[in-house]
């Protein structure tokens, strides 16, 4: 017992007086398990396996390697369920129950008589949601991504999902593609199993987990069907059964060092806009504060060096072989806390050390970026006092300084119903204003910010124009798209005063965003204002309505907010 006395919590379990340990060990016993097997550190294997999350189709496969891996090194894995959010199926947005799978993954593990776990996820809210929940429970964890699917093909072409399905879209609709090109496209864009092969939201957060330090080498990019990604799935089996004998939680472990090394990765990555939100709720689970200003320091001194879609050229596959985010951490390393410990039992140092850049296009050297800095903005001004985001890297350079006048849409069926609207008045310097699509209004936040191009623009040639809103956008679109304006509109944020004809500035360099509207003129428009109905009156939903936080704070629920070391202390079963 000796390789497993640190590994307390099923020890206690199975060790207890009585009748209570003698049923503990004798319902194992009758899944065909023996004394051998309960004498040794209980792993737990989280899987979101669904078959209604296409992203996640392989899981099982790489839940028995990461079995094998416990097994091998002295462990008793017994995997679980939970939430599995895909993107794609679940209405009205996943992001909705990002804290309903969250909460789901904390109370499982603190709940089960685990000493270690393993987190396999992929898709976009998968994973924050399971690191989340994870960092609550604060037990020993590693986290295991699906990883990214194969590069889509066609005529010649790279296709990456999604960002050609809108852009593809938007072709069909400006009638340059015919109906069936589109579908021809339609079933080459996505051809293997695993998560959006871009740098969209999965391939941001599955990337960030190795500048956090919680997961291995080789999880953000190593393709869902490569053999490697089984052999890491392995390694992280053998991996965790030793964390659980040091008892390395990652209260000790993920500090704000690892947050700041994550967001200098998500900078020169060009990667997800979403991640400005998961971070902060992430971090706020250990009680660590990320304000949105940080992001904005970390930008601006961090060189964009990654070419990937949809900021740049390539997609995951092509990073893999490039060197993976090992590599572009080498090149970061002037920039990160490479003293920050790592699952590996290596520093971050030692782990991107270890590593080589193959291709120079794909992964630039940080003296040669393909832009001096970071993918991402943080805004501010009268129309976000407590700030906006916009992805610089994937937006029209001359629209980043823009001043237009207000075509405003009250919500996303006012967009459905009237923005392909012949009479709709717009023109290419309009900006287009999307209202209550925040957390409250969405409600969920959805990844609605990418309004449509109206038909008439696209016909006349128009691929952007600026757009602004409280909505996320995937992390898979690019344009010139203001996000996350917070407050948000449903909650009375100086969005919600917008009006048609509105002069807006947009002004990046300086980090702007600004309604020209006189101070008695906004007065007399907030005094008339009614927040919208709520959308829930009942059950999950307004428990999300009435405890969800604006997108600063990571629109977490407050309650879930900050730590509490007694809870993941071994608890006796009676
Ligand atoms: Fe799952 Fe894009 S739909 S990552």
């Amino acid at each position: 017992m000796s390789a497993a006395q640190p590994a307390s919590r099923s020890r206690a379990f199975f060790n207890e007086p009585h009748v209570a340990g003698f049923t503990h060990r004798a319902f194992a016993k009758a899944m065909g398990f023996d004394d051998a097997d309960l004498a040794r550190p209980v792993i737990g294997i989280c899987n979101t396996y669904s078959e209604f999350n296409n992203c996640h189709a392989h899981l099982r496969e790489l839940a028995e390697a990461a079995k094998r891996g416990v097994w091998q090194a002295g462990g008793f894995p017994l995997e679980f369920p939970t939430i599995s959010l895909g993107e794609i199926f679940l209405s009205p947005t996943s992001m909705l129950h990002r804290n309903l799978a969250a909460m789901d993954t904390e109370e499982m593990i603190r709940s089960n008589p685990m000493d270690g776990v393993v987190l396999l996820t992929g898709c976009d809210k998968t994973t924050p949601a399971a690191l989340m929940g994870a960092f609550s429970a604060d037990l020993p964890c590693i986290h295991l991504s699906g990883g990214p699917a194969l590069n889509g093909h066609w005529r010649g072409q790279t296709l990456g999902a999604c960002t050609d399905c809108r852009r593809m879209t938007a072709e069909y609709t400006a009638g340059t593609i015919s109906a069936e090109t589109y579908r021809e496209i339609e079933e080459n864009v996505f051809r293997s199993r695993g998560h959006c092969m871009v740098m969209g939201t999965a391939s941001t957060m599955n990337s960030l987990t190795e500048a956090l330090g919680i997961a291995l080498p080789g999880n953000g990019a190593t393709p869902a069907t490569d053999a490697a990604r089984l052999r890491l799935a392995e390694q992280t089996g053998r991996r965790i059964v030793a964390l659980a004998q040091a008892g390395l939680r990652p209260s000790s472990l993920v500090t704000r060092h690892a947050f700041e090394n994550a967001i200098t990765l998500l900078a020169a990555l060009g990667g997800s806009t979403n991640a400005v939100v998961h971070l902060p709720a992430m971090a706020g689970r250990l009680g660590i504060e990320l304000p949105l200003e940080l992001f904005d320091q970390i930008s601006r001194r961090t060189p964009l060096i990654a070419n990937l879609r949809p900021s740049g050229q390539y997609q995951m596959e092509d990073l893999h072989f490039a060197g993976g985010i090992p590599a572009v951490l080498k090149e970061l390393l002037p920039l990160l806390h490479g003293d920050a410990m790592t699952v590996s039992g290596r520093t971050l140092a030692e782990m991107a050390q270890a590593a080589e850049v193959h291709d120079r296009d794909v992964i630039r050297p940080l003296g040669e970026p393909l832009q001096p800095e970071g993918g991402l903005a943080i805004l501010r001004g009268n129309l976000a006092p407590d700030g906006a985001v916009i992805k610089q890297a994937a937006a029209t350079p001359a629209l980043l300084r823009h001043r237009g006048r207000a075509v405003v849409f009250k919500n996303f069926a006012d967009v459905r119903a009237r923005i392909d609207d012949p009479d709709l008045p717009v023109t290419p310097e309009s900006v287009l204003v999307l209202q209550n699509s925040g957390p409250v209004g969405g409600p969920g936040m959805p990844e609605i910010g990418i309004l449509p191009i109206p038909q008439k623009l696209l016909r006349a040639g128009v691929r952007d124009m600026v757009r602004i809103s409280d909505a996320r956008m995937s992390g898979t679109a690019y344009g010139t798209i203001v996000l996350h304006i917070a407050p948000e509109s449903a909650v009375g944020g100086p969005l919600a005063l917008v009006e048609d004809g509105d002069e807006i500035e947009l002004d990046v360099a300086n980090r702007r965003l600004d309604l020209h509207v006189s101070e008695d003129e906004l007065a007399r428009r907030r005094a008339a204002w009614q927040p919208p109905a709520p959308a829930y009156v009942r059950g999950y939903g307004r428990l999300y309505l009435q405890h969800v936080t604006q997108a600063p704070d990571g629109a977490d629920f407050d309650f879930l907010r900050g730590r509490d070391p007694a809870q993941a202390t071994p608890q006796p079963k009676f």
